[in-house]
């Protein structure tokens, strides 16, 4: 069981952060692109009713068996693409090591 994952997020600006996340302390995509001081709100905190942490995931992992509350935003969200989903949503685990995301531009 390993103790933590690398994955990779893309800012608006394109440039790609390298972060190393530990397991076991069950984060997210949105918490841990916060604590790395990456432009994501988070306003809602985490309960898939702000979109301000959209993100488009570049990388080949399988997750999008998205919940109905998170279709329910993505649907009022701006921009979205079939690779969208809410980073608050995505659950730090030992599968999603190499994951790479890249943050969507927030629309007023
Ligand atoms: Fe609000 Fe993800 S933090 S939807």
């Amino acid at each position: 069981m390993k103790e933590s994952i690398n994955i990779t997020i893309i800012d608006r600006e394109d440039a790609p952060h390298a972060i190393e996340v530990p397991l076991g302390i069950d984060l997210n995509l949105m918490e841990v692109g916060k604590g790395s001081d990456l432009p994501i709100e988070g306003t809602c905190g985490g309960m898939a009713l702000c979109a301000s942490c959209h993100c488009y995931v570049e990388s080949d992992h399988d997750i999008f068996d998205r919940s109905d509350d998170e279709e329910d935003m993505l649907d009022q969200a701006f921009f979205v693409e079939d690779n969208s989903r809410l980073g608050c949503q995505i659950k730090m685990t030992e599968e999603m090591d190499g994951l790479v995301v890249k943050l969507a531009e927030v629309g007023d």
